[in-house]
């Protein structure tokens, strides 16, 4: 949306910082999502809910019959809640309660993405005493390392996530024997915001050659779970408002090399929601320092923590003004030094009462909102177009 397309005359009555989301954007996203499903009948995604778990947002793409990727019990309860079928949910994450793994066992979820062999035991005891049969996944960690933040790549050996290749064969084994589990197939995730499809097509040959081996030894393979992880264009939200799903969904289809009719499943989350969300907030002070110039904005990282926590880059945006541009620190209140929004950043002058945007915040902005400092937390304005 460009700065002029935002309805900044429906704002004044509203709190700021809120979050905005173009409901428009985000049903063209769904649109090519869908588009590439067809073109592809053996894959499926699950939308990734910890990206962004408005239940407003979840409904739209619930109603696309798309499935969920859940990491807690609370996200499970979410999801179902927003119409997604218990069928088309997957729970993955290291430390699975036993509450969270009844709520699921009740629920009648399609997958537990199983990290280690001591869940695995734990699940096979809860299904047994509930009297039912678990799904289950192995997740593999495939010792990837994507070109991204450090704090978002999961795939390296030294990360927490997944059993190792030199487990395998013997969780694969406790799997197949546990009365209480069935086996379903392999699950992977490398990372998050990756742009670099090499990334993807290196996680294609690390699945080749473990399913190659796994064939060799007479196991089964059964699904394969390639995770989420597609990148979107921080830096020009909007000349590349929606992300290259073309290109991700065609290296999966290039590279992989399965047995005929091999279901993959994907779980994007940031590519879904982050173009569609924008951080809108109220200029209060503008403040001359030694050697910069600060706005300083209502919203701060306890709105938007993905700056102060990774440095992640959001473009900001002033939607009031078309003075010529400044050169800015934009910072928050709150009472830490990394509470920055953009450093030595020029945009259109700034004035106390201006509404900036702080650009592609739909994914990991308001699902990470905290009450740091005791602010309320961030209330949603959906923009139908
Ligand atoms: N599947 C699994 C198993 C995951 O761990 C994740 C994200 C996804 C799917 C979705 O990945 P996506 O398509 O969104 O890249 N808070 C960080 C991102 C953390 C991602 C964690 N896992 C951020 O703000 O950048």
């Amino acid at each position: 949306m460009l700065k002029g397309d935002f309805p900044v005359e429906r704002f004044a009555s509203l709190r700021t910082p809120f979050y905005f989301y173009d409901l428009p954007l985000l049903r063209r996203t769904l649109d090519v999502v869908e588009e590439q499903l067809r073109a592809n009948p053996d894959f499926r995604v699950h939308y990734a809910v910890k990206a962004n778990y408005n239940p407003r947002i979840l409904a739209e793409i619930a109603a696309r019959g798309f499935g969920a990727d859940c990491v807690s019990g609370g996200e499970v309860e979410a999801a179902l809640a927003a119409g997604f079928p218990p069928e088309g949910i997957v729970f993955a994450g290291v430390g699975k309660s036993d509450a969270e793994i009844r709520l699921a066992l009740e629920a009648g979820i399609s997958r537990f993405n199983v990290e280690s062999a001591a869940e695995l035991e734990v699940i096979d005891a809860l299904a047994g005493e509930m009297g039912t049969v678990a799904p289950v996944s192995l997740r593999i960690n495939p010792d990837i390392g994507a070109h991204t933040h450090a704090g978002i790549t999961t795939g390296l050996a030294e990360n927490k996530f997944g059993i190792n290749y030199e487990q395998l064969d013997e969780v694969m084994d406790l799997a197949l024997r546990l009365p209480h589990v069935r086996y379903c197939g392999l699950h992977f995730h490398i990372g998050s915001q990756i742009l670099d499809m090499m990334d993807f097509s290196a996680l294609c040959n690390r699945i080749n050659s473990l399913v190659e081996r796994l064939q060799r030894g007479g196991r089964p393979v059964g699904d394969i779970n390639v995770g989420g992880g597609l990148g979107i264009n921080y830096q020009h939200p909007n000349h590349l408002p929606i992300a290259d799903f073309g290109a991700y969904f065609d290296t999966f289809r290039r590279h992989l090399r399965l047995p005929r009719g091999t279901v993959v499943h994907f779980e994007p989350g940031r590519s879904i929601v982050a173009p569609c969300g924008s951080l809108i907030c109220r200029v209060l002070y503008v403040k001359q320092g030694t050697h910069k110039q600060f706005a300083i904005i209502d919203g701060s990282m306890t709105e938007l923590v993905r700056p102060a926590m990774y440095r992640a880059y959001h473009r900001v945006e002033n939607l009031t003004s078309d003075e010529p541009e400044e050169v800015y620190d934009v910072v928050g209140p709150v009472c830490e030094s990394s509470d920055v929004f953009v450093k030595e950043f020029a945009m259109d002058k700034c004035r106390r009462g201006d509404l900036v945007a702080i650009r592609s915040a739909g994914a990991y902005g308001e699902a990470m909102a905290s009450r740091y400092n005791c602010h309320p937390l961030p209330e949603a304005f959906f923009f139908e177009g």
